[in-house]
C-alpha cells in the first residue's frame, strides 16, 4: 500500500497529493509517469510525475477529474493509500541524458498548459538544479485554474503566465506569448517543451515550426492504461506507428500527427469507435512498439 501524506485541491477539478512512495521517488526522472490503482477492481489511471523527493521517499501527482475513477481518487485524503502506484514507466525527457556542458549552451522554452504545468515543473526544477535557468510560459483560462505559479517561479529563469480571459497577468493563449517572446522581444530558443491539451501542443508545434524551434510535446493524454496493452494511445510520429506509453510520452513534436492522435482519442471513448479502430488497425499493439517482439 502507499500511503497518501498530503492531499490538497489546487483548483477546480485539481488536485495535488503526495504519496509515500521510496522505489519510485528513488529511480524516477523528469518525464516519466506513473500507474495509481485506488483498490484491486480500481481503473488503472497513468499520471506525470510532479516531484519526487528521494530523501522522503514521496512522490507528488497533480490530477484532474475527468471521470468516476479521478471523481473517486479526489475524495482520497491524507492518511488513506493507493493499492497500487507503479513506477517510473516511459521514458525520462530527452535533456536527462544530454551531455550538461552541451545543454547549458542551449536556451530552453517550456511552454505548460492547464495541468499540463505539473509535468513540466519537475523538467525545470531538474535544469535549476543543473545550474541551467529555462523560461517558462504557463497559461490557464482563468486565474482560478492556475496551478503551481509559485513553485515554477523559484525554479524558472524568466516565468510568463497568461490567461485565455485576462483575469491575471495577460490575456491571451500561451501561442501568443511565444510569439511576443520571440517576434517581438527577438528571444532566441534552441528548443521548446510543450505540455498540456492536445489542442495547445498542435498550435504550439504549428507556430515553433514556423519559427525554426524544434519542440517536444508529452503525449499522456492519449494513454488509458499505460501498459502498451490497451493500443489507445497508438500515433504517428513522422510516418511510424509509435505507442506513447512505451515509446514516450515524450515526441518531437513537429513529427506527430496531432489531428490524426486527436481523433483517435475521441473514437477510443466509445465502445463503437473502439471497434472501428480494431477494424481499420487491426490489434493495435502488435508489432508496433518495437518492444514485445509482436507477441
Ligand atoms: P486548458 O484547456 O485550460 O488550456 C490550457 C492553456 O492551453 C490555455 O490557457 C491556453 O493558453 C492553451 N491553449 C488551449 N487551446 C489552445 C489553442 N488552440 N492554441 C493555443 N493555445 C491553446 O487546459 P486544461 O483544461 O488544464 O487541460 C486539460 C488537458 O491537459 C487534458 O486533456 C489533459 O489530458 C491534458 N494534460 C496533458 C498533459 C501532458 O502530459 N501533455 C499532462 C496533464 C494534462
Ligand atoms: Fe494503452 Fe499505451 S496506454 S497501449
Amino acid at each position: 500500500m502507499y500511503k497518501i501524506v498530503k492531499a490538497e485541491q489546487l483548483a477546480d477539478k485539481i488536485y495535488l497529493m503526495d504519496v509515500e512512495a521510496p522505489r519510485v521517488a528513488r529511480a524516477c526522472e523528469p518525464g516519466e509517469f506513473v500507474i495509481v490503482k485506488m483498490d484491486e477492481a480500481g481503473e488503472r489511471i497513468p499520471l506525470t510525475i510532479c516531484d519526487y523527493d528521494r530523501e522522503t521517499g514521496i512522490v507528488t501527482i497533480v490530477f484532474q477529474v475527468v471521470g468516476a475513477s479521478t471523481q473517486k481518487m479526489a475524495s482520497l485524503k491524507a492518511g488513506d493509500s493507493f493499492r497500487d502506484f507503479v513506477g517510473p514507466l516511459g521514458r525520462p525527457s530527452e535533456f536527462v541524458g544530454e551531455d550538461l556542458e552541451t545543454l547549458k549552451n542551449k536556451k530552453m522554452l517550456f511552454v505548460a498548459g492547464g495541468v499540463g504545468t505539473a509535468p513540466v515543473y519537475p523538467q525545470v526544477k531538474w535544469l535549476r538544479n543543473h545550474g541551467i535557468d529555462a523560461d517558462v510560459i504557463v497559461g490557464a483560462k482563468t486565474k482560478e485554474l492556475l496551478i503551481l505559479e509559485d513553485q515554477m517561479r523559484a525554479v524558472a529563469g524568466n516565468l510568463y503566465v497568461t490567461t485565455d480571459d485576462g483575469s491575471y497577468v495577460r490575456k491571451g493563449m500561451v501561442t501568443d506569448v511565444v510569439k511576443d517572446l520571440v517576434q517581438n522581444q527577438g528571444r532566441h530558443y534552441d528548443v521548446c517543451v510543450a505540455i498540456g491539451p492536445m489542442i495547445m501542443m498542435k498550435f504550439v508545434c504549428l507556430l515553433t515550426k514556423e519559427l525554426n524551434i524544434p519542440t517536444i510535446v508529452s503525449m499522456n493524454p492519449i494513454m488509458v492504461d499505460g501498459t502498451g496493452m490497451c493500443g489507445a494511445c497508438r500515433l504517428t510520429v513522422g510516418g511510424q506507428v509509435k505507442f506513447a506509453c512505451v515509446d514516450g510520452p515524450e515526441f518531437d513534436g513537429h513529427q506527430v500527427n496531432f489531428d490524426e492522435a486527436m481523433k483517435r482519442q475521441q473514437m477510443y471513448k466509445t465502445e463503437e469507435g473502439r471497434a472501428m479502430l480494431k477494424l481499420k488497425e487491426g490489434d493495435t499493439h502488435h508489432g508496433g512498439c518495437g518492444n514485445c517482439g509482436n507477441d
